[in-house]
């Protein structure tokens, strides 16, 4: 299924990519779990939205790398979890750039999506994101889809610092976000696949 690559075995390919995505999240919140989500509700999403099978294979496999900038986040500020101050938020936004820095100019498709998708993770379809403040579509689709894909995942899971809310309004908090934080035309597909979501 996977001839994305001229060389080598995809399958070490791929492992090597699920792992490089780990580290960021070991740091974190050591959730091995909440990559392998992120991929399957972005597989999900973009099956719902029509996108090609072999592109939405490719956008979902890398959006496990979106955070990969959080590596070179200091233990401190990872552990804050959500509470920064005004001088801190840059070094928070830059997890988008740095990561984009460790995957960019790659020859493998993968890596090159998943390049974009951390630089463009953050963007929020009404231009509010960073860090480039893009809007609409000029965010790359990869970046569209990991936004719903990990705002909803940061919702609906319990994380140390954070209490949870229910799958159903976790869903509502995103479709009342359409049109506004997130790409309208993935939120409706995300709605209509989510049963599918809830089984994850
Ligand atoms: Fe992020
Ligand atoms: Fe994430």
């Amino acid at each position: 299924m996977l001839d994305y690559y001229s060389k080598g075995n995809p399958k070490d390919t791929l492992d090597l990519i699920v792992r490089m995505a780990y580290v960021a999240e070991i740091k974190e919140w050591d959730c091995r779990a909440h990559i392998e989500r992120i991929r399957k509700y972005a597989y999900i999403i973009g099956n719902g939205a029509q996108i090609d099978r072999q592109t939405n294979e490719i956008i979902s496999l890398a959006t496990q790398l979106h955070d990969i900038g959080k590596s070179m986040m200091s233990d401190q500020l990872l552990r804050e979890g959500g509470k920064y101050d005004d001088s801190e938020r840059p070094l928070i936004e830059r997890h988008t750039t740095d990561g984009a820095k460790i995957l960019d100019g790659s020859a493998s498709a993968i890596i090159q999506i998943g390049a974009s998708i951390a630089l463009t993770h953050h963007e929020r379809w009404n231009g509010s994101g960073y860090p480039n403040h893009l809007k609409g579509e000029e965010i790359p689709l990869g970046g569209r889809i990991c936004a719903i894909a990990d705002v909803f995942d940061a919702l609906a899971t319990v994380r140390s610092y954070k209490q949870t809310i229910s799958k159903e309004e976790a869903l509502q908090l995103v479709l009342d976000s359409s049109g506004v934080l997130f790409d309208p035309t993935l939120v409706r597909a995300f709605k209509e696949q989510f049963t599918e979501i809830k089984k994850i």
